[in-house]
């Protein structure tokens, strides 16, 4: 079974000396609730590392009033089960004052590339994910760190911190794990009834469209966009937050699509938000 552990500075000290004993250590950081996406960064770590650490913590600063925190779903003992399928694995379940001292004010303001996208509709939350990543940086001063592409914003702003704080860890990025169906897993999921389930299901579908016909020779990115729009429409969203058509390193939507391109979405059905995106090369 895993090694659990509560405080962040024997966390850290034991990662220290695994290091110190030849040890290469990846990190990957979580907010549980853990699906076969976590798992396949932990994974990922294990081919490339001796000692995979992951913490789980809920961060409250990443979530604005009004926003799930309070009901984000924490499931402790199941993760712990999914995480024994790995070995060796250590796992650091901190409480909300160990890593927000009491008294503390010190944040990271998250880079430029924060502001579109997530950032338009969630203003405070990559200051939040950049501080407590930073955090958890420092807790766990691992060899690199493993980030999911699901939230492609996510890590381009982790990739910038990293660069512009000089901090000495190797950021890697990886796929998008997905249902059969196509939809990306997520631990919102879990929030869907049934019906929501179905509807939530034309993202994947109508960015696998898009991808096609980008790779059939459409560039057009404003006629790729409307028709992605119009899917998730007709599928049952009313709430679309955006999909935008990108570069991939500046997140700038553009408007002739040529090279590569990021496509993301953000939409709610019910009070469930889910983002997904899709990397694609036009040819
Ligand atoms: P969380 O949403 O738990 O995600 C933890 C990591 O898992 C992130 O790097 C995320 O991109 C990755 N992930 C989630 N779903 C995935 C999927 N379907 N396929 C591949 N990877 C997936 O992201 C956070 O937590 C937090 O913001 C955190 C970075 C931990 C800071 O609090």
């Amino acid at each position: 079974p895993p090694r659990v552990f509560y405080d962040p500075a024997s966390f850290r000290d034991e990662i220290r000396q695994a290091q110190a004993d030849g040890k290469r250590v990846g990190l990957v950081p979580t907010m549980g609730a853990l699906h076969q996406g976590h798992l396949s960064l932990v994974a990922e770590s294990q081919k490339s590392c001796d000692l995979t650490v992951v913490t789980i913590f809920v961060n409250p600063t990443q979530f604005a009033p009004g926003e799930d925190f309070a009901k984000y779903p924490r499931t402790l003992e199941a993760d712990l089960k999914l995480l024994s399928a790995f070995d060796p694995v250590w796992v650091l379940v901190p409480e909300v004052d160990a890593m927000y001292p009491p008294g503390n004010t010190t944040v990271v303001q998250a880079p430029e590339i924060a502001q579109s996208l997530e950032g338009a509709f969630r203003p405070s939350h990559f200051d939040g994910v950049a501080t407590i990543v930073l955090k958890l940086f420092q807790a766990a001063p691992a060899d690199m760190a493993f980030f999911g592409q699901k939230d492609f914003q996510q890590v381009r702003v982790i990739e910038e911190m990293v660069r512009d704080l000089i901090v000495p860890i190797e950021i890697v990025r990886c796929p998008i794990i997905r249902e059969a169906n196509g939809l990306a897993m997520s631990s919102r999921n879990r929030y869907l009834s049934p019906e929501e389930r179905e509807i939530a299901l034309s993202i994947s579908r109508s960015l696998e469209e898009a991808s096609q016909q980008i790779k059939e020779g459409e560039t057009n990115a404003q006629s790729l966009r409307d028709k992605i729009e119009q899917t998730l429409r007709d599928a049952g969203f009313r709430e679309i937050d955006y999909v935008s058509i990108a570069c991939p390193r500046t997140l700038k939507s553009v408007e002739t699509i040529e090279g590569d391109v990021v496509i993301l979405v953000a939409a709610k059905v019910g009070s469930t938000r889910l983002i997904d995106n899709i990397l694609v090369s036009s040819p």
